[in-house]
């Protein structure tokens, strides 16, 4: 079973946050898996999008006892692609066929990796990552930032990656 995995959503694939997530990947060995790149409609309550790239990657994703979810700030909230991902996760509660598979999202270990021009993520732009994982019944597993004022630096930024990284690698089995 793959140990981890990291759904990122920004505007770049190869900006601040996809530096930052990539240098983590890299120390983890994990996969990285770009939403914006795939086919994911936005959330409609007749569930009209079924045929599209979600529920593959939510199979990846539940075979998965660690989840990052790697999102820029933008307007104090996630990129649109991290939310319309966060959206559709509602199709495993809504379909009865999926609840079975949604539920095992109870468990699992979700992490926030995310880069703005500030010291810090916003309040809220956490506490939304920390409410959704507690309504799905997974543990907030913590968080990675970095100040990205003046673009990615590695010099810079390298060392909180590689701390977040270590702090994974210590909850992951051999
Ligand atoms: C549309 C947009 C909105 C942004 N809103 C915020 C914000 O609300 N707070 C903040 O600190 N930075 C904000 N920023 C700055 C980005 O968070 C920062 O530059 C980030 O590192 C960009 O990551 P990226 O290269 O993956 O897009 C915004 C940037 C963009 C493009």
């Amino acid at each position: 079973m793959p140990r981890a995995i990291a759904l990122f959503a920004s505007a770049r694939r190869h900006g601040n946050t996809g530096a930052f997530m990539d240098r983590i990947a890299g120390e983890l060995g994990i996969e990285v898996v770009d939403l914006g790149a795939l086919c994911i409609a936005p959330y409609d309550y007749a569930h009209s999008h079924r045929d599209d790239d979600f529920e593959p990657l939510m199979r990846r994703v539940l075979a998965c006892d660690h989840i990052i979810f790697a999102s820029p700030v933008y307007w104090y909230a996630v990129s649109s692609p991290m939310k319309i991902f966060l959206d559709r996760v509602t199709d495993f509660l809504d379909l009865p066929e999926l609840l079975e598979d949604g539920r095992r999202l109870r468990g699992k270990t979700g992490y926030v990796v995310c880069t703005s021009i500030y010291d810090a993520a916003p309040g809220p732009f956490v506490d939304a990552f920390r409410d959704t994982f507690e309504y799905l019944g997974m543990r907030f597993g913590g968080i990675a930032h970095v100040n990205c004022a003046d673009g990615y630096q590695p010099a810079q930024h390298d060392a909180a990656a590689v701390a977040f990284a270590y702090l994974l690698k210590d909850r992951m089995p051999g």
